[in-house]
């Protein structure tokens, strides 16, 4: 039986010392038949750990529906781990951050205005103990000492920059504990000492997370630990994008330097990100200090492997920093050939508002209900209300959340965006249905406006009168098959189009002679989102940073591929391009 436990300042593996080298890659974002590839990847660079978080909303998007299908199953996850011959490190939260809907927590969770987030609050403690009871299942039988890959499991994540509710923490443990986890538990901190000593309790090894200035950070952490392992949970090598911002990066040599001191000091290391894949469908959270700025859809974040999994000049640097330190494989990673470059025309389309009513149900009420309210927990809603003026008009809204198109009639009369906090319209007189299609573009991830309500958030007023009687349809984007068939009916009736007025749903198909990785241009089009052969590839815009969205390889077909997008504004020509290589958009120099 393998023993893996803290002695010392050192992880010890059947007795060994054992310094962690880990590069985290989050199952949830990367398509699971490219999982092997990454993870190979990961030990080619000299790593012999990955590390991932669990996403609670993904794996339980309804109370009590728990689902591991697909890219969802973490158990075939840490097998695949364990089978390329490498340990694994377990984040579940329950709150991850990363850059993810509502940092993990499952947005009914909030439903309950009761509900205490993060803290001993029963309600909250009962549900987060079901979770993690389920997740520890899955890890339990694959830790090192039953003869799997998991070395360490974290409890919370940056608890000390949110909050300093030790009975909380004691919860966490105990439950952990008594799941049967007898690897060593760790806590992840900034190294600020109000952090450090917040996030953490005596038992559970505080490690740190930054990206820069390894020696100093290291030292803060010492002093808030006199012995044991020093260890960078989140060494941070890159970062995220928001829409409408730059592409980050961080310069390879200044990276490099930071791991080679990290290391040059014996500390063990999880890089963040390893790789970080993408926020497919409508997975991206949102960070608001003010000012609401949701995540773009590629989650690259400047990482030593790329989003579509291949080797950047980080790696190589990586590779050779972490060559000084430990034994490096020689085997190299064989590089992809670059993706086809194909234009495609439209050859059909739908308008959405003749395809909303087989997409969902509409739900009839007086006062004006929230997404949450209905139980729609992402993506886009529709809601509709009779008005008439005979007079230029205001129409005001409590809040958008997130982005909201106005129509009267089939007229689009308005567009009202959170991040430029719009909150009314003019209209001339106007008389019949008003309405308004929503977007929730992700929820926030960091701080204290994690859970908020989405869609539209009452009251709405008409010239300082509230508008009742509405009713909401909240859009089940999931399945296509409705807007499928009439994407066949209009092909046959109506030809292929000429542009795209949104909001619309057009369709492209194309042959490719072998399945591969693409990257579909979307420069030439508003916003929307993108589905290849069904699989929600996530949202675009032309608001940028990001030029093209990242489409996987094993979602791609020889033979027929079908692409179908959503088109909320409008593009002149009716046609997708396809590009060999991503473009990610302009950087801050
Ligand atoms: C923190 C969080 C991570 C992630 C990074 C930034 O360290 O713990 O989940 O959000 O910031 O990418």
């Amino acid at each position: 039986m393998t023993s893996f436990e803290i002695a010392g300042d050192d992880f010890v593996l059947d007795g060994e010392p054992f310094r962690i080298l880990s590069g985290a890659i989050h199952y949830f974002r990367v398509h699971p038949d490219d999982w092997a590839d990454r993870i190979r990847k990961a030990r080619l660079m000299g790593l012999n750990t990955v590390e991932t978080y669990v996403p609670w909303n993904a794996h339980e998007p309804r109370r009590g529906e728990w689902t591991t299908e697909g890219g969802l199953d973490l158990d075939r996850f840490l097998r695949t781990v364990q089978e390329e011959g490498m340990h694994a490190i377990m984040r579940p939260g329950p709150y991850i951050c990363a850059e993810w809907d509502n940092g993990g927590l499952p947005a009914w969770l909030f439903t309950d205005p009761e509900v205490g987030i993060r803290r001993s609050e029963p309600r909250f403690l009962s549900a987060v103990t079901a979770y993690l009871e389920r997740v520890l299942a899955i890890v339990r039988p694959l830790q090192v000492t039953a003869g799997g890959p998991v070395l360490l499991v974290q409890v919370e994540n940056e608890y000390g920059a949110y909050g300093d509710d030790r009975e909380y923490l004691r919860h966490l443990t105990e439950v952990t504990l008594q799941a049967g986890i007898d690897v060593p538990l760790t806590t992840v901190d900034q190294p600020e000492p109000h952090m450090l000593e917040n996030g953490s309790l005596p038992g559970l090894l505080k490690t740190a997370s930054f990206g820069s200035r390894s020696r100093e950070r290291l030292a803060t952490l010492r002093e808030h630990q006199p012995t044991g392992p020093l260890m960078c949970s989140e060494f941070w090598d890159g970062w995220f994008d928001h829409w409408g911002a730059h592409h980050h990066t961080t310069p390879v040599e200044q990276s490099a330097a930071d791991l080679d001191d990290l290391l040059a000091a014996g500390a063990s290391v999880n890089i963040y990100m390893f790789h970080g894949g993408t926020n497919f469908g409508f997975t991206n959270g949102a960070n608001d200090k003010g000012v609401y700025q949701p995540i773009v859809t590629s989650y690259d974040y400047d990482a030593p492997l790329d989003e579509a999994g291949e080797p950047t000049e980080k790696f190589w640097a990586f590779r050779e920093v972490i060559a000084k330190h430990a034994p490096v494989p020689e085997e190299e990673p064989v590089l992809a050939a670059a993706a086809p470059s194909l234009t495609v025309p439209f050859d059909a389309s739908v308008p959405l508002f003749a395809v909303a009513d087989r997409l969902g149900r509409w739900d009839h009420r007086d006062d004006l209900p929230s997404f949450d309210t209905l139980g729609h927990y992402s993506g886009f809603g529709l809601y509709r209300t009779e008005i008439d003026t005979t007079e230029p008009a205001v129409l005001e809204f409590g809040e958008v959340r997130d982005r909201a198109y106005v129509f009267v009639g089939s007229t689009r009369v308005g567009v009202l965006a959170r991040d430029h906090h719009d909150s009314a319209i003019t209209l001339s007189p106007a008389r019949g249905t008003l309405t308004v299609l929503v977007e929730d573009q992700g929820r926030v991830d960091y701080g204290p406006r994690i859970g908020e309500a989405k869609g539209l958030i009452a009251p709405v007023r008409l010239n300082g009168e509230a508008l009742s009687r509405w009713s909401a349809l909240p859009l089940d984007l999931t399945a296509l098959t409705a807007v499928r068939e009439a994407l066949d009916a209009s092909a046959v009736a109506d030809g292929a189009p000429e542009r795209l007025a949104g909001p619309v749903f057009a369709r492209a198909v194309f042959e490719l002679a072998e399945p591969g990785t693409l990257f579909l241009d979307t420069t030439g089009w508003g916003k929307g989102v993108a589905w290849l052969n069904g699989f929600n590839l996530g949202r675009y815009w032309t608001r940028g940073p990001q030029e093209t969205l990242h489409v996987p390889a094993p979602v791609t077909r020889s033979g027929r591929n079908e692409l179908i997008v959503l088109e909320l504004e409008a593009a002149a020509e009716a046609e997708a391009v396809f590009v060999p290589e991503p473009r990610l958009g302009h950087t801050e120099f």
